[in-house]
């Protein structure tokens, strides 16, 4: 069984466009980061504060080594899950796995009015600009690249759906109606 995994830089709209595509697709929807925080009854934001970046980032990679959804599932995963080495297999072992990409101006505009993520905070625009050229060559390992610059939720998740379909073959069909 094949699922969907989606990756990129912070706020290029993983969880929005995972779940509008997890519907058209008719396919269970799990984002990560929200497991983790489930898992470890605080916000993302309290574990870096509270814990540290490293555990948070060792809590990340159990979640994702355990993760094993019973049936066909989009995930949407944090910025920074697919630049980790044992991550990266994992995920790439669970199905394709589509990164969406933006333009950093747009990246930064979103950030700006969101203060939920850690690394985001103080000069957002300097550190913002060196984790994402420093994770390029990651992201650039991903099945599928998505341009989604400009457009809407919906408009994302329809060329996402169009450009995996053919990983898809010999899954669960599209919803009816979605
Ligand atoms: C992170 C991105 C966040 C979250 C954590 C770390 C990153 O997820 O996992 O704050 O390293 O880029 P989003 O990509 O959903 O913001």
């Amino acid at each position: 069984m094949k699922h969907v995994v989606l990756t990129g830089f912070m706020a290029v709209g993983k969880t929005a466009v995972g779940r509008r595509l997890a519907k058209r697709l008719g396919y269970d929807f799990v984002d990560t980061d929200q497991l983790i925080e489930q898992q470890s009854g605080m916000t993302i934001a309290q574990m870096f504060e509270g814990l540290g970046e490293a555990e948070f980032r060792e809590r990340e990679r159990r979640t994702i080594a355990e993760l094993a959804p019973a049936k066909p599932t989009v995930i949407a995963t944090g910025g920074g899950t697919f630049v980790d080495e044992a991550n990266r297999r994992r995920l790439k072992h669970l199905g394709v796995v589509v990164c969406l990409v933006t333009s950093l101006e747009t990246i930064l505009d979103r950030v700006a009015r969101n203060d939920a993520r850690p690394l985001a905070q103080g000069d957002a625009r300097r550190r913002l600009t060196e984790l994402y050229e420093l994770r390029k060559p990651a992201y650039g390992k991903a099945d599928v690249l998505v341009e989604t610059e400009g457009l809407t939720v919906d408009q994302a998740a329809s060329r996402v759906f169009t450009m995996i379909a053919p990983y898809l073959k010999g899954n669960a069909t599209e919803a009816p109606g979605s």
